[in-house]
């Protein structure tokens, strides 16, 4: 038997009573599946209930102040998506007549309507073979076929709508992406799936590999690393100053930076005179003051670098061989770009 045939047949036997599934008019959909994305069904019903009431047509929901959808959407988080919902509705009442598009493509036009949500509304409302892919639908078929691949990375995300379109019924294609979405909540649950009774069971690689738990996989997120940053900036009588290459692997591989001592946490002046790495560059008298009073924070994917700039005045030193008023045509980082361009003003 076909995927979709073995889970439709459980759909029949298992699906929700729903109020949006008593319907195919889009706006309904559209509003039922914006309010259930990052939403529990059962916390989204009383909401989904509430909003038909009071805005029975685009048009009533359109005519509302933005504020009285706010309102209404307290309690639901994520209040971009009634800000966008209220926006696509204005849109479709006063430029689209009313007529919410009918396919998966112009739908993607309208603010607040991304994969997810266009795969649903014009697969439901219209049986375009669009298939879904959200939580539940990564649960089932990341178990089922036993992929790895994890479910929030690029390649992962490309492969399970790939692999979601190829198993879609194209005869029903509603039916089927809810039926995928109910098995996921209903059957192939996160925690303590029921695979005894499972329709899949024969076939399923995680159950069968005993994988069920490591299944599915989703990439750890890392986490920022704080790093403290202060650049010696060196200014000499005869206007010079020290710049070096950035050696080793890492995004700033051959940049010129002014030396960089590293610390723990923000450390104030006297802590840098005392330590060693200061002592040894900079072994004769030095007048030392801070530029920045308040430390840059540069941004990186996965650092942030907490930064200050130490202004250092010494008579000469056999270290600074870089003219200052070369110093432009060395390749630097953003972060000291930034410094140069403000500092040089007041030289
Ligand atoms: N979650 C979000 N939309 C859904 C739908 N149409 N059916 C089942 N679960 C859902």
């Amino acid at each position: 038997m076909k995927f979709y045939n073995i889970l439709i047949y459980w759909y029949l036997q298992n699906n929700r009573e729903l109020p949006w599934r008593k319907t195919n008019n889009p706006y309904f959909i559209w509003l039922s599946e914006i309010m259930l994305q990052q939403t529990r069904v059962a916390q989204g019903l009383a909401y989904y209930v509430k909003f038909t009431e009071a805005f029975p047509t685009v048009f009533h929901l359109a005519k509302a102040d933005e504020s009285t959808v706010l309102k209404m959407w307290q309690g639901l988080g994520y209040y971009s998506r009634a800000r966008n919902l209220h926006f696509t509705a204005k849109e479709i009442a006063n430029n689209l007549n009313g007529e919410f598009p009918s396919t998966y493509k112009e739908m993607l036009k309208l603010k607040g309507i991304g994969d997810y949500t266009a795969s649903a509304i014009a697969s439901i409302c219209f049986n375009e073979p669009t298939a879904v892919v959200d939580g539940n639908v990564y649960r089932v078929l990341s178990r089922y076929f036993g992929i790895k691949t994890p479910i929030n990375s690029s390649a992962g995300i490309k492969e399970f709508k790939t692999l979601a379109q190829s198993l879609i019924d194209k005869k029903q294609p509603g039916t089927y992406n809810q039926a995928l979405m109910d098995f996921g909540a209903l059957h192939c649950k996160p925690q303590n799936p029921l695979c005894t009774t499972c329709p899949f069971s024969g076939s399923c690689v995680a159950l069968e590999k005993k994988l069920i738990k490591e299944i599915p996989v989703k990439e750890k997120k890392l986490k920022v690393r704080k790093r403290y940053f202060n650049y010696l900036v060196m200014v000499t009588d005869d206007k010079k100053t020290i710049l070096s290459e950035r050696k080793g692997k890492g995004i700033w591989q051959g940049l010129y930076q002014f030396p960089l001592l590293e610390s723990e946490t923000i450390i104030n002046q006297k802590d840098l005179m005392a330590s060693d790495k200061f002592k040894a560059l900079f072994p004769k008298q030095t007048t030392i003051s801070l530029y920045n009073s308040k430390e840059i924070v540069h941004k990186l994917s996965h650092q942030h670098l907490y930064t200050q700039f130490w202004i250092v005045e010494t008579s000469n030193s056999d270290k600074a061989t870089i003219n200052w008023s070369e110093i432009n045509k060395f390749p630097v980082p953003v972060l000291i770009a930034n410094f140069l361009e403000a500092f040089q003003l007041k030289m």
